[in-house]
């Protein structure tokens, strides 16, 4: 099993939806969930890992001098329970040079957009100034420039003529949660190979691939 650590500082509803399918309920999951990890500790997440069986911690970074104090804290803790893979899951602080080269093609996010477009956040509303007509989220390895790295998977949206900002991101959210266990799996059984800077997946069909789920 691919021993996992997932990052999170909120609502952690990519966590539920990691957690409904690698959780300890499922049998036979190629995947145990080692540590849900916090910043912030009224994060909703952290019952939802609770509930599920998952074991939880918070370091909160207001009690770290630095960034780097704080990267070294959370490093130590994710080594510690054995972690092999990190998925940050709207973890929402800034990590460092050194953490991300030290988990490097071992951490990956998703952004709730489809990069290398919108950058950044509050990303459906500018999806809709941009008057764009798809939208979506991506999958991606961390590397130290914000939202940029290898790609795993993308999943898109149609952007409809009466989304407001709220409907978007529904509509994104829920690509989100199919997404994230997608591509997690596809890690787990060692279908994706990080060559220079591009994701090599290895997919069945073209079916395997997520387009407005
Ligand atoms: C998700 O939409 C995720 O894509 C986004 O935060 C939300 C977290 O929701 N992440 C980012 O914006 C990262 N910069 P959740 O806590 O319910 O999973």
């Amino acid at each position: 099993k691919l021993r996992l650590a997932v990052l999170i500082s909120g609502r952690g509803s990519n966590l539920q939806a990691i957690l409904d399918q690698f959780g300890p309920a499922i049998a036979d999951s190629p995947i145990e969930i080692v540590l849900v990890l916090s910043n912030r500790s009224d994060a909703a997440g952290l019952a939802r890992a609770e509930k599920a069986g998952v074991r939880t911690e918070v370091i909160d970074h207001r009690q770290f001098p630095d960034r780097a104090s704080f990267d070294t804290a959370m490093d130590t803790r994710i080594r510690a329970a054995g972690a092999e893979l990190v998925a940050l899951a709207g973890f929402m602080r800034l990590l460092t040079d050194d953490f991300i080269h030290a988990w490097r093609n071992r951490m990956i996010n998703i952004h709730p957009a489809l990069l290398p477009a919108l950058k950044g956040l509050h990303t459906h509303e500018r999806a809709l100034n941009r008057g764009l007509k798809l939208h979506g989220c991506t999958v991606h390895f961390v590397r130290p420039e914000m939202d940029t790295g290898p790609i795993i998977a993308q999943a898109a949206v149609p952007v409809l003529p009466d989304d407001t900002p709220d409907s978007l991101a529904d509509r994104v959210l829920a690509a989100e949660h199919q997404l994230y266990p997608h591509a997690l799996r596809l890690i787990a059984a060692g279908k994706v190979q990080v060559e220079g800077e591009v994701a090599k997946v290895e997919q069945a069909a073209t079916s395997d691939c997520l387009i407005n789920p």
